[in-house]
């Protein structure tokens, strides 16, 4: 069973209560320049079922709201009907109703499928509602032409049935759109560096973040092929090796750790001088980002 999220009428879109909304709100009356990079993880992922429309949704909302820049970080793989899909697992059970192999279902299955219920009780029809990277495209562009400070974080997730098709894929999206290129609001990001090499070659002008989990491994100097800007790691690893952010810094990398929830992660990751935070609750993040006793 998923993570339960509130869905009350007592909440509003982003799944706040009245007294986060208000804690939100008090946080970001008295802003300072914004920092840091906070993405919000699988969308506003706390407050709603991750990778639904409602989930992007909710994070491009509370951007709005708040005035904040926000980065939205999705996964992506193809679905049988060779189209890109945001969804981590590469099974749909922990998230929907159903079991199976993403890449065995068509977009139009995948949307008959209810990914609201094991994460909300009632969800509405936006809740249940995987999206696909098209429509993400087209809601950050929507977005941003309404001043909406969003950015996008994609995840090429591998292994994966089709490989290095998905940053072709991706790249040729992208130049739809116009943001295969310097100024793009998206970021290239991955566990694979084959696939960031290759993201690189594809989109030489765009960011790129390196993900790792457990081990900094060959990069443990903190110092990445070049034209990767960020490392990308498990908060654990910095738990664990707190000197890295930085050697990393040292050798001009970014340092944008995930999956920061907690109160004394957060604080702890800020210490160590990250520029980038990936939460489920970039509410939360906010909150001790602009806290007053960091002034
Ligand atoms: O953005 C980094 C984070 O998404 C990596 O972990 O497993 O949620 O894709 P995962
Ligand atoms: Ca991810």
């Amino acid at each position: 069973m998923g993570r339960r999220h509130d869905s009350s009428s007592n909440s509003d879109r982003a799944g706040l209560t009245p007294l986060g909304r208000y804690a939100t709100l008090i946080a970001v009356n008295a802003p300072r320049p914004q920092t840091h990079h906070i993405f919000a993880h699988r969308g506003f992922s706390g407050h709603q079922p991750e990778m639904t429309i409602a989930a992007f949704r909710a994070a491009i909302d509370w951007a709005a709201e708040t005035g904040l820049r926000l980065g939205l970080e999705c996964d992506v793989q193809f679905s049988a009907d060779d189209q890109l899909i945001c969804l981590h697992d590469s099974r749909i059970d922990r998230t929907s109703t159903t079991t199976g192999v993403a890449f065995d279902f068509t977009v139009a299955e995948l949307k008959a499928i209810d990914f609201g219920s094991r994460q909300t009780p009632n969800p509405t029809d936006e809740q249940r509602t995987l999206i696909t990277l098209a429509e993400l495209l087209i809601m950050v562009r929507d977005a941003r032409q309404r001043d909406v400070d969003v950015t996008l974080a994609i995840e090429t997730k591998h292994p994966n049935p089709r490989g290095l098709d998905t940053e072709d894929r991706v790249a040729a999206m992208l130049a739809e759109h116009g943001w295969d290129r310097a100024g793009s609001p998206v970021r290239i990001i991955s566990f694979s560096m084959e696939a960031l090499i290759k993201a690189g070659q594809l989109l030489p002008e765009l960011e790129r973040t390196y993900l790792q989990q457990f081990d900094f491994g060959e990069y443990e100097t903190g110092k990445l092929p070049d034209g990767i800007e960020a490392f990308g790691p498990d908060i654990a690893m910095l738990k664990a090796d707190p000197d890295f952010v930085a050697r990393a810094r040292d050798n001009g990398h970014e340092v944008h750790p995930w999956t920061l929830n907690e109160p004394a992660d957060i604080d702890f990751a800020l210490s160590l001088g990250v520029q980038g935070l990936t939460t489920d609750y970039p509410d939360r993040v906010w909150g001790h980002v602009n806290a007053p006793s960091r002034a």
